[in-house]
């Protein structure tokens, strides 16, 4: 078996700024042997927060889809992840809600629950507006259809406007300056991370984590006269239909993996940091997920 993920031991002295933006309590440090920000997220309680995106961090490397950098950390004695910035080098992110708000008439970017027009057509006809070049923006679409494939692989529920962006020179304004979509961040949301033991344990036994993935209600809509985005796996369904050219080729290189590779990702998380039922069910939900979507091609 391969060696448990390091830890990363935040010191007190390293804090430098709590991020207002999300949900939950969070900080940005800097190691001053490291010439980067981090952000360190505590996990809500009771849930895998802190596992859920190290473990998502790593499905992403495997499938070479750009994504933060993720170590899982500690501070104060409680544990936590912790994601490299990508925002520096004279970078800022603009985050998805901005560019609707640019580009979609009428686009409420403040809009936190159903916001029903951030669609996947919505997206990418703002990433044809706002980028000068077509090449730009096509290379802007197929990393967001990749972001999409990861989602669905990992069960993440949670890409709403706020959750994907795109990185631009930081003295740019408006649409002005824009480089590239930003690598994908925030995959706290999935692999069942919210669930409970005994809950697991039924899924399990019952043979239902399938059916507990096609319930899910993903961030990005189908349609604007929808009452509910589709699970973050539907989603993927239609669009491989509908934008083959953006989504296949991702498909097609996750069926090339060998599914055993998940479960060896699992098993890297410390013993005491992840149940043994959380891990059964994190690996079945990801092999749930690799086998429908190998079928979608
Ligand atoms: N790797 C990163 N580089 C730069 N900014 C980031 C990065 N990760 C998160 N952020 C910023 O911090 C905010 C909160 O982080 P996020 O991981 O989304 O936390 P939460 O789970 O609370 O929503 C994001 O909306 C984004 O603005
Ligand atoms: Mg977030």
């Amino acid at each position: 078996m391969a060696d448990p993920h390091p830890i990363v031991e935040v010191k007190p002295e390293w804090v430098i700024d709590r991020e207002d933006m999300g949900t939950k309590t969070k900080f940005w440090y800097r190691d001053p042997d490291d010439d980067v920000n981090w952000l360190f997220k505590y996990p809500r309680s009771d849930t895998g927060e802190h596992w859920a995106e190290k473990i998502a961090e790593e499905v992403a490397s495997v499938l070479g889809i750009r994504h933060a950098k993720v170590e899982l950390a500690e501070f104060e004695g409680d544990r936590g992840s912790a994601t490299e910035s990508f925002a520096r080098g004279g970078r800022a992110l603009c985050h998805g809600n901005e560019l609707l708000e640019w580009t979609v008439g009428g686009y409420d970017p403040k809009k936190k629950f159903h916001q029903s027009e951030h669609t996947l057509a919505n997206i990418f006809a703002g990433m044809d507006r706002v980028f000068e070049k077509p090449e730009a923006a096509s290379r802007a679409k197929h990393t967001l259809a990749e972001y999409a494939v990861l989602d669905a692989l990992i069960g993440n529920t949670d890409r709403h406007h706020e959750n994907w962006g795109l990185l631009r020179q930081r003295e740019g304004n408006g649409l002005r300056g824009i480089l590239f979509l930003a690598p994908s961040f925030d995959h706290a949301t999935s692999l069942g991370r919210e669930l409970l033991d005994e809950r697991r344990n039924r899924f399990l036994k019952e043979n239902r984590v399938g059916g507990y993935v096609e319930k899910g209600r993903g961030a990005i809509y189908w349609s604007e006269d929808e009452r509910r985005g589709p699970s973050p796996l539907e989603l993927v369904r239609r669009a491989v239909r509908t934008y083959p050219d953006l989504f296949r080729p991702v498909v097609l290189k996750l069926a090339e993996i060998n599914e055993s590779v998940f479960s060896e990702i699992v098993e890297r998380i410390p013993p005491d940091w992840m149940t043994f039922l959380a891990r059964e069910f994190a690996v079945k939900l990801l092999y749930y997920n690799y086998g429908q979507l190998k079928e979608m091609v």
